[in-house]
């Protein structure tokens, strides 16, 4: 075989394979054995570039070229479509097709992606344009960017199709994807995305393909404009279109009276949020194409669809008042209480208005109109003030200026957005919240306790920290309303087996500020026992790695104060763990301090979490994402595709399981 042989049978199979892999969702091969094929391929094209192909499976990761797109014509223009918000306007829609038709008529009922629209162009079975909306007359050539898109064939497969083609759809970033993205964006204090619409969007507009390329943007296609297709049905054509390789939605259905549509529409109401990408509503259509010519359009959108809009993620309603939330470590958080308002399915009465600095940048008054979303995050927010609607002379909100739990007067440190209350030992929601915090999970665990026990506790005066929970006796705890003898036993029981709870996580649980999970690790590791900790100075402290002057500082100032140190020695006295006990300490090593290690794929020896927890014995760091600090990556089967072009792309080491037990056994 020649080279040149070789170069095109090397294309079939990658595109062969690409569509396994990203629309069947079925890999025939390894991911390594694709990046083999592939750098194969990259390297015989090198060699003959004579022999360029512009749907070569290799343009998949892009190019850092950059340059301004072309604007170009579209050749049917892109409308969009008539929206809909209730079930009574849908039977609208029905009953008008019905009497224009006078005929019986299908309608295809489908999802409504949430992402940005795409026009792409196909000649001989090649893709050869891929365009945005734009403004539906002309969008931008976005042709190199789209290119990128695993699920968006280069190559048509099967027969069929017609010479020259459209086909539109939908571009989405996957939720998992855009949550992922928004992380790395935290991190990197670069502005987060809304939502994956606007992800997509932005990303489709990289004037950088290798970029758009590693944001794993999806694919969904479902509209075909053209007069040349196989069949009369829309549906029966992108089955057809299924076969040639495009990505075409499980969930089209088609229907044929009015209590299917509401089926159709009443079941992915709730559905959907399962789903793996962003929908926002469901699109009906009817299904013959003879039928659409019927219909006809307006100047706006189709006649023969419409699109029926999921419950608004915003809701409009009034804000009645400000109430104070006082939290363990004394934050105050404002509270908008609200007038009851249908929300993604929820009444929202309350949401968060974070600070001070956020009540004074929407301008609150009294009685405002406010815009309330949920975004990614279960608390709702206000987003906005409609000042139309504000009722004349209303009082602006201010931040009160005193505690509202016990008078204390507030104080707000520089640099900080929260206001304090600064009584950390009689204010109430202060002293429940440090021992609810003891108590949680991820602190000592305690079985049997929750905040309404110990609120019950502190009101008849049993508790006032935490150190009282370990002299508390079951027929003490029997006696209060509500609680059995078998209740009571089984707090007393997970009181006591708290005391076995390591060392770390009894750090952890004091509720020092700034000393969260990991930090609390990292200073268990650098002083084994609290008396070491006590005794440390700011120098011993900032000298441990990742504690800086600020956690530092906040240690130092919890050892400084005479309560917090009486009541470390009442934890003490309980039998707490107070050092890193020998078989913590036995086998911790430093080989991988101050590594950043990224874990993917699935192994054989060890689970996930098993490396996780060996990472850490050993100094090391477990991080979620691939970036330039990453020290290696330990890689099982099936690392996915895209973390593996990431990591060549950056130059990252990848690890397999074996070298990586080598590697911290000596
Ligand atoms: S059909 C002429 N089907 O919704 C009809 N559109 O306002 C062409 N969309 O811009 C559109 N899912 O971006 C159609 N299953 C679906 C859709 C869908 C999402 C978007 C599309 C369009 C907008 C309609």
């Amino acid at each position: 075989m020649t080279e040149i042989e070789r170069i095109d049978q090397l294309r079939k199979e990658l595109h062969a394979h690409n569509y396994n892999y990203y629309i069947l969702n079925a890999p025939v091969i390894s991911d390594q054995e694709f990046d083999r094929l592939m750098r194969e391929l990259q390297d015989l094209e090198a060699k003959h570039p004579e022999h360029y192909d512009e749907n070569s499976p290799s343009v998949r990761v892009g190019s850092d070229i950059s340059k301004e797109f072309r604007q170009v014509e579209h050749r049917y223009p892109m409308l969009s479509l008539g929206n809909t918000y209730s079930e009574a306007e849908v039977a609208d829609f029905y009953e008008r097709v019905r009497k224009s038709l006078n005929e019986d008529f299908e309608i295809c009922c489908e999802l409504k992606f949430d992402g940005t629209s795409i026009s792409l162009i196909y000649e001989e079975g090649k893709l050869v344009q891929a365009v945005t909306r734009g403004d539906g007359v002309r969008g931008d050539d976005v042709t190199d960017n789209v290119k990128t898109i695993h699920s968006i064939p280069l190559v048509l497969q099967g027969s069929g199709y017609p010479d020259s083609f459209e086909i539109r759809g939908e571009i989405l970033m996957p939720w998992k994807v855009f949550e992922e993205l928004n992380r790395e964006r935290e991190l990197r204090e670069e502005p987060l995305f809304a939502n994956p619409r606007n992800a997509a969007s932005g990303t489709l507009k990289l004037q950088n393909s290798a970029a758009v390329a590693s944001r794993k943007l999806d694919a969904f296609l479902y509209y075909m404009p053209g007069d040349n297709l196989p069949h009369d049905g829309h549906y029966e054509n992108l089955q057809e279109a299924a076969k040639w390789g495009f990505k075409i939605s499980k969930h089209m259905r088609k229907a044929r009276t009015l209590q299917e549509i509401f089926d159709f529409i009443n079941y992915w109401d709730t559905e959907r949020k399962n789903l793996p990408v962003a929908t926002d509503g469901i699109v009906l259509k009817v299904n013959s194409r003879r039928q659409q010519r019927n219909l006809g359009y307006t100047a706006k959108s189709p006649r023969w669809a419409i699109a029926y809009k999921f419950q608004a993620e915003r809701a409009l309603t009034r804000l009645e008042k400000v109430t104070y939330q006082v939290g363990r470590t004394g934050a105050v958080t404002p509270v908008a209480n609200l007038a009851p308002v249908q929300l993604s399915g929820t009444v929202v009465r309350r949401a968060s208005l974070h600070n001070a600095d956020i009540i004074a940048s929407l301008d609150l008054h009294m009685g405002d109109m406010v815009y309330v979303e949920k975004g990614g995050e279960i608390i709702p927010k206000i987003t906005g003030v409609d000042l139309a609607s504000r009722p004349a002379g209303s009082e602006k909100v201010t931040f009160i200026t005193h505690c509202p739990e016990c008078g204390s007067k507030l104080v707000r440190y520089e640099d900080e957005a929260a206001h304090y209350c600064t009584n950390e030992s009689t204010c109430p929601p202060q002293i429940k919240g440090r021992i609810e915090h003891f108590i949680s999970r991820r602190a000592m665990n305690i079985e049997g306790l929750g905040p309404e026990t110990v609120d019950q506790f502190y009101q008849e005066g049993m508790i006032r920290d935490a150190a009282d929970l370990y002299t508390l006796r079951a027929s003490d705890i029997c006696r209060l309303e509500r609680m059995g003898e078998k209740s009571a036993e089984n707090i007393v029981n997970g009181i006591e087996k708290s005391k076995q709870v390591p060392y770390e996580r009894v750090l952890f649980a004091l509720g020092i500020r700034f000393v969260g999970e990991t930090v609390a690790k990292k200073v268990a590791r650098a002083f084994p026992s609290i008396d070491k900790l006590e005794s440390a100075t700011l120098d011993d402290l900032v000298h441990v790695d990742e504690i800086g002057e600020k956690i530092a500082q906040s240690i130092l100032r919890y050892f400084h104060d005479e309560r917090n140190r009486t009541f470390v020695t009442r934890l003490r006295e309980a039998g707490l763990q107070m050092e890193t006990s020998e078989e913590d300490q036995s086998g911790r090593t430093d080989r991988l301090q101050g590594k950043s290690i990224v874990i993917s794929g699935v192994f054989a020896r060890h689970s996930r979490d098993d490396y996780k927890a060996l990472i850490e014995r050993h100094g090391g760091k477990n991080v979620g994402s691939i970036s330039k600090k990453t020290s290696f990556i330990l890689a099982g089967e099936n690392m996915g595709p895209s973390k593996l072009e990431k990591a060549e792309k950056l130059n990252i080491p990848i690890i397999n399981e074996d070298d990586f037990l080598a590697m911290i056994e000596e």
